[in-house]
């Protein structure tokens, strides 16, 4: 990590390599990079009406440097309009625009409007291009790498969608200028889980420049981004379809999903993740696969970075255990966990995953997750 603006690739089986460009500023290479890798006859910009009030104006303007036609569509901040319905209406507008198969979007704002656009994108006219600017620290580590689009479903969360890999993502550390604190301290999360399974010298960093980081700091977010950004395209560059070491980015996620959703979703994201990155870690100190105090080492990564680390009012130990078998990464009916060797390291185990007893998750929830009285 030496230059101040990186050119990360980023490889999928699914569509052609793609680059995540990260720098304070690189948003004003918008028109040329529109031009030379997405030139299309329109460009629909569509946004968040949050984000939009914040960038929109000069996003707009650099769209029009481009020489195409522009509109903008918008749509209601905020998950719970992750949906159906606004895929349908974004989806019909630009028909009513007349946007063709030359069109292409551009999606800007956090994970739910990349996943939503990139959705739009994915399934209008059976595909056009998409170009992804990400304006929350969540979309830029975790979204921009991997072409996931989608929606989510009363069944469950991510439910329909489709593989879309963007033309390319502008990750501008300057955009999260507006970004709320608590909204950093998520997407720090998934930052802290790559320096976990993968860079352990990245995860002290993290945690030593936390302050900057969590103040938004232009130069130490770039920093941070493309670091993860690396991390996480090399994980999924090798293997594109999920099984195999791609598996690993699941560190956390199976009892952090599972406190997520004990919750009706009122816990953040990160803040679960946090939460299960502490728990897993310790379930593998239990067994003896993960050296001991590397749950200390995270929980001060997460604590630096304004994360929980101690599970409070936790549901019954029966009721997690019963919503980790739910988990779609459950495979013939047993849970199986990523467990780490140390902070940096993730255990082979079998298929880089074992299967823990659910005696032994009983016991670790019941000594770490005091009841809510
Ligand atoms: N496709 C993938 O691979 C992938 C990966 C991780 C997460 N996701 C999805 O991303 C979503 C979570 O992402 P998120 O946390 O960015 O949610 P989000 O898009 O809802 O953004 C969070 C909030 O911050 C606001 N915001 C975003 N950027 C801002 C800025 N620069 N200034 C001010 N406010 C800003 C948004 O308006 C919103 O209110 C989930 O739906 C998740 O499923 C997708
Ligand atoms: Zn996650």
């Amino acid at each position: 990590m030496t230059s101040d603006r990186w050119d990360i690739p980023v490889t999928t089986a699914l569509g052609s390599p793609y680059a995540v460009r990260v720098a304070p500023g690189v948003v004003e290479e918008l028109p040329e990079l529109l031009s030379r890798l997405a030139p299309a006859d329109a460009y629909a910009l569509i946004s968040d009406d949050r984000v939009f009030g914040f960038h929109g104006d000069r996003i707009r303007a650099l769209l029009s440097r481009a020489g195409a036609r522009v509109v903008v569509k918008t749509f209601p901040h905020g998950e719970r309009n992750k949906i159906r319905s606004e895929w349908a209406r974004l989806t019909d507008d630009l028909l009513a625009e007349g946007i063709g198969r030359d069109g292409c979007v551009v999606a800007l704002g956090g994970g739910v409007t990349g996943d939503l656009a990139g959705f739009v994108a994915a399934t209008y006219m059976r595909g056009i291009p998409v170009v992804q600017i990400p304006t929350s620290l969540v979309a830029m580590v975790d979204a921009s790498v991997g072409g996931k689009t989608g929606v989510d479903v009363a069944a469950g969360k991510n439910l329909v969608g489709a593989f879309h890999p963007p033309r390319f993502v502008l990750a501008d550390p300057e955009l999260t200028s507006t970004l709320p604190r608590l909204e950093r301290s998520q997407g720090l999360a998934e930052a802290v889980k790559h320096g976990a399974i993968l860079d352990a010298g990245y995860m002290a960093w993290v945690r030593d420049v936390a302050d900057q980081l969590l103040e938004g700091e232009p130069e130490a977010t770039a920093r941070m981004v493309a670091r993860s950004v690396e991390l996480k395209a090399a994980v999924v560059s090798e293997d594109e379809t999920e099984a195999g070491r791609r598996q690993i980015l699941n560190f956390g996620h199976t009892l952090g999903h599972a406190l997520e959703a004990a919750s009706g979703y009122r816990l953040p994201h990160g803040s679960a993740v946090a939460q299960g990155m502490i728990l897993e870690a310790l379930l593998g100190e239990r067994l003896g696969v993960t050296r001991s105090g590397t749950s200390e080492a995270l929980a001060e990564a997460l604590d630096a970075v304004e994360l929980p680390t101690r599970v409070n009012d936790a549901p019954s130990p029966e009721v997690l255990i019963e919503l980790t078998t739910r988990d779609k990464k459950v495979r013939g009916g047993s849970t199986r966990y990523v467990l780490l060797e140390a902070p940096g390291r993730v255990d082979p185990g079998t298929g880089w995953s074992r299967v823990v007893e659910g005696e032994t998750v009983r016991d670790l929830l019941a000594a770490e997750c005091p009841r809510a009285v």
